[in-house]
């Protein structure tokens, strides 16, 4: 695993360049995508590029991590309405080409598939991860097993605490919720992390310095063969 250490601006700044890279060379590649405050400003970047014409999404597909089950599509909160929000309506990108798990209806059988839709778009040439307070990534939850694909989780506490910012009340946030497997993660050809703030300060070190254990869900990154670690000062604050 590559570590680089900087502000948002610049973290955010780098990994959009490598989005970009990634597309100019292969307009029609397949993206890895996550919600969540983490990657908020790669997409305003990737927006602003696309408006210059730096990139262009058209022939790209995408793969989102993970859904809330219980809410649809167009639920403020649900991460479909999220992508729309801050990426999709803005690029140039067909959104039948956008997959995001489903959290209501036949979402198992969506779940399912989403392995194999992901292997018959080529698999995921980039993948952007955010990661929770208790190592989480997409929604693999300390126990996940490292061989998962996509799958049913219950949310941790911790991660329901956590998420409850975005929501009116605690009581709102769902409890369980689709993801893609730690195993489907890995199987992206690149993988691109970004953290920031004192709240992911444990768990940038559990991914850096920790052992490989399914009770750290991100300390299977430590085995990718191209992953780097984007983290702020804060973030990385227990590794030096
Ligand atoms: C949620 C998402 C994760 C995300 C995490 C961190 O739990 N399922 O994919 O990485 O939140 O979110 P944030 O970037 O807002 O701290």
């Amino acid at each position: 695993m590559k570590v680089v250490v900087g502000n948002n601006d610049y973290i955010s700044e780098l990994i959009a360049n490598e989005f970009i890279k990634v597309i100019n060379v292969k307009p029609n590649c397949v993206l890895g995508l996550a919600t969540g405050t983490s990657p908020l400003k790669v997409y305003a970047n990737l927006i602003k590029a696309n408006k210059e014409g730096r990139v262009s999404f058209k022939d790209v597909s995408t793969f989102n991590l993970d859904e809330y089950i219980g809410l649809e599509g167009t639920h403020v909160q649900s991460y479909r309405y999220f992508m729309n929000d801050n990426l999709f309506n803005h690029i140039d990108i067909d959104k039948e080409r956008t997959h995001v798990l489903k959290g209501t209806g036949d979402y198992l059988a969506y779940a399912k598939e989403y392995d194999n839709l992901i292997a018959q778009a080529g698999g995921i040439d980039i993948q952007i991860l955010g990661i929770g307070s208790d190592g989480h990534i997409a929604f693999n939850e300390p126990g996940a097993s490292f061989d998962s694909l996509t799958h049913v989780e219950t949310l941790a506490e911790s991660t329901i605490k956590d998420n409850s910012r975005l929501f009116n009340d605690i009581s709102e946030v769902p409890t369980k919720a689709v993801t893609m497997g730690l195993k489907s993660i890995m199987n992206a050809r690149k993988i691109v992390l970004i953290a920031t703030g004192k709240n992911k300060a444990q768990a940038i070190y559990n991914l850096l310095k920790g052992p490989k254990t399914e009770q750290v869900p991100c300390s299977i990154l430590q085995d990718h063969k191209d992953c780097t670690i984007y983290c702020d000062e804060e973030a990385y604050s227990l590794v030096k």
